[in-house]
């Protein structure tokens, strides 16, 4: 279900009796630049038009709680003191910000919040960093706490890691924070250095085709993935005490030392070598206002996505497969962790309908599955509705 500002604001009303402070907190799109962001390498995500709305006040009777639309639950939170639980899993996400800012020092009023959007959970859009990062916002703006955009991601991505357990990169809460109208954000996941892209999008559409799989493996595999990474460096340590992370090593490194790692861990490195290459190459490509070339290698994420970091399922690489040869569609790739979600898909206008449409009836035969998709448009990071 689909929860706007005004359903939102309303529901809050009717529940606790007071006008709300709102604020939007938006889902992202990565364009290029997969699994990176936790190998210090270079990304390209973007906030998107789909958004979770977080309705907040202050409480005066010395309980904090907060409602999901959409599960239909309550929940009491200890702003002293927070704590991981194990049901509901959603207030994980809430529960660490509020220990992250008790953590640091900053003394939080008793507050009421409601909280329903529209993105999609399980879909690659990041609705998890919309959850931390909106909610951190929001108890920033009814505390007066002063924090950066970047330090509330950081907060964000703290929670996802010790509250939620997924050891997650910077992207997705950098995104939801840094997002800028019609512009693609070039992060540095390194240095945290940024580079807004204009991305003119007269003639084409981003359009997203949902799996509607979600692999209840992925965020076990998450994080398998990124200790393979780890354990390269380790490997690559021994060759060139100066590497910390993948950012630092060339592919000739990797190929003159094909013997000493497995396979597996070979092509885990080899994939994040390349993509952060491709990056670089991707963001000429733009400069150039070059989306031939760009869309390409979209094509070459999802393949390396595909076979040498395996976190692509059949439904994903069908989907790609479905739109690989027309001339239309400019690139197409599985988006985000991977195992299930979106693909993300660059259309020529003229071809959008068409696309969705043979997309549908293909995937239906294929898998049985009736797929949602939406044409998104890049937006703004969090932001104050109303106070
Ligand atoms: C998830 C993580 C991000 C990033 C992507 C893969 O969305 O939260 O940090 O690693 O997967 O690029």
């Amino acid at each position: 279900m689909e929860f706007t500002y005004q359903s939102v604001r309303n529901h809050f009303v009717e529940r606790f009796n007071a006008e709300p402070m709102l604020i939007r907190s938006p889902g992202r799109i990565n364009l290029i630049g997969e699994h990176t962001d936790y190998n210090d390498g270079l990304v390209m995500p973007a906030a998107i038009d789909k958004e979770i709305i977080f309705a907040v006040a202050p409480s005066y009777n010395h309980t904090s709680k907060i409602f999901a639309l959409s599960f239909n639950e309550i929940f009491e939170v200890d702003v002293q003191n927070p704590q991981p639980v194990s049901d509901p899993p959603w207030a994980n996400y809430l529960l660490g910000i509020v220990r992250q800012l008790v953590d640091l020092g900053h003394t939080l009023k008793p507050f009421t919040c409601v909280f329903g959007g529209n993105i999609p959970p399980g879909s690659g859009l990041s609705s998890s960093a919309a959850l931390e990062c909106g909610f951190a916002f929001a108890l920033c703006e009814l505390n007066a706490v002063q924090l950066s955009r970047t330090e509330i991601a950081k907060i964000g991505q703290w929670s996802e890691h010790n509250f939620v357990g997924v050891r997650c990169g910077i992207m997705d809460q950098f995104a939801n924070m840094m997002g800028k109208e019609n512009h693609l954000i070039q992060l540095d996941c390194q240095s945290l250095e940024y580079q807004y892209l204009p991305i003119d999008l007269s003639a084409y559409s981003i359009v997203l085709f949902n799996s509607g799989v979600k692999h209840s493996l992925a965020s076990t595999e998450y994080n398998t993935r990124r200790a393979e990474c780890e354990e390269g460096v380790q490997i690559l340590k021994e060759l060139d005490p100066s590497i910390k992370t993948l950012r630092d090593v060339s592919l000739n490194l990797l190929d003159n030392n094909r013997s000493v790692f497995s396979d597996l861990v070979f092509n885990r490195c080899k994939y994040i070598v390349e993509e952060i290459a491709r990056v670089q190459r991707a963001s000429v490509d733009l400069l150039q206002g070059d989306l031939q070339s760009f869309g390409k290698r979209m094509y070459e994420t999802h393949d390396g996505l595909s076979k040498l970091y395996k976190v692509s399922c059949d439904e994903l690489d069908y989907l790609v497969s479905l739109v690989r040869n027309n001339p239309e569609i400019l690139g197409a790739r599985m988006m985000g962790g991977g195992f299930g979600g979106c693909t993300v898909n660059l259309i020529k206008n003229r071809a959008v309908k068409s696309t969705i449409e043979q997309v549908s009836s293909a995937y239906r035969k294929q898998f049985n599955i009736d797929i949602e998709s939406y044409v998104v448009h890049i937006a703004n990071g969090t932001s104050l509705i109303s106070s």
